[in-house]
């Protein structure tokens, strides 16, 4: 080894190091539900968004092994994408503040957002924020865009929206080999939210590789979700034939769209963190807890199943949404 490698070795050790101190296990959570009970299921929820007070959730999974790449590639700089009460941001802005990489989020909208309890607390993080039109936002995933990005920012990481690449499935892999751990291996089923796809994907790619019986499901919170398919797929690195039996969307559990949260939803939500002392947000995590008991109720589960949800993170976005409702 040379002494440059040297050298990146122990950047990349001291990295890991650092990320195991702070990153917590993350617990296996029971639920009791009457409905469980009749049923003979059994629900558990990983319970992710504990692993951290700030690079919560998927989040946290998606980001780390982009993190080490990082490191390694020694890039001055992280640019990212999302929208203005974007959990991946607000992860991303932690995790620079807390292992020491400079970060850049390209925004969808007006800089009048600057103010929103998430981005401000990116900013407190010091992440340097870049407001864009949503016209020039669509771009994002464009070649010719990304290479003018590669060209500005000549020596940093581009991540996509959501934090959604070929290394964000590693990390989800992991959590999917800590629920096999916790549970002696006995989960058939695991449900998670679906946004973008990455975090589905990677639960797919790790049931494979540590157990191949186990279905999962992911409930898209945006409407048209099809789309996700091809992407989930992509990330996988196939074309989609190859599954339905292993893993499946359910595309009509959003209501009504992305970060749409009607009267009955927020109900939802109240009452599951009462009777759960489970907090979830209706964008992700109490979309996805609401779409999982309607499929109960349909008969979508086999009796006698233990189901495991993962619980995704997105806290901080409630701050955001309180915020948008006093605002009317
Ligand atoms: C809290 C939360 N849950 C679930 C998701 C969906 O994950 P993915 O975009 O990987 O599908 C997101 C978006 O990243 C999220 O912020």
């Amino acid at each position: 080894m040379d002494t440059a490698d040297q050298q990146e070795s122990a950047a990349l050790k001291l990295l890991e190091k650092k990320m195991q101190s702070i990153i917590n296990p993350s617990p296996l959570q029971p639920v009791k539900h009457p409905l469980l009970d009749a049923l003979q299921l059994t629900l558990s929820v990983k319970r992710d968004d504990l692993l951290h007070p700030e690079i919560s959730g998927n989040k946290w999974r998606k980001l780390k092994y982009n993190l080490l790449e990082a490191r390694r590639q020694q890039v001055d700089h992280i640019v990212s994408f999302g929208g203005a009460y974007s959990n991946h941001l607000h992860a991303l802005a932690a995790a620079g503040f807390h292992f020491n990489f400079k970060t850049k989020a390209i925004i969808r909208g007006e800089s009048s957002y600057a103010g929103n309890p998430t981005l401000k607390q990116c900013s407190a993080w010091g992440m340097e924020l870049q407001f864009v039109t949503r016209q020039e936002y669509k771009k994002r995933a464009d070649p010719a865009y990304q290479q003018s990005l590669q060209t500005l920012y000549s020596n940093a990481l581009i991540l996509p929206e959501g934090g959604s690449n070929q290394l964000a499935l590693p990390g989800v892999m992991e959590a999917v080999r800590e629920m096999l751990q916790q549970t002696d291996h006995s989960v058939d089923h695991i449900v998670t939210a679906t946004g973008s796809g990455g975090t589905l994907a990677g639960i797919i790619a790790g049931v494979r590789q540590y157990q191949p019986k186990t279905r999962v499901t992911g409930i898209a919170v945006l409407k048209n979700g099809h789309y996700l398919n091809q992407e989930i797929a992509s990330l996988l690195n196939e074309t989609r034939s190859r599954q339905r039996q292993e893993w499946c969307l359910q595309t009509e559990l959003h209501h009504g769209g992305y970060a749409k949260v009607p009267a009955k939803l927020l109900d939802f939500c109240e009452q599951f963190t009462v009777q759960t002392a489970i907090p979830v947000e209706p964008i992700y995590t109490g979309k996805m807890f609401f779409g999982l008991f309607q499929l109960i109720k349909q008969g979508y589960f086999k009796q006698g199943e233990h189901i495991v949800a993962l619980h995704t993170g997105g806290l901080q976005g409630l701050k955001g949404l309180q915020e948008k409702h006093k605002r009317g």
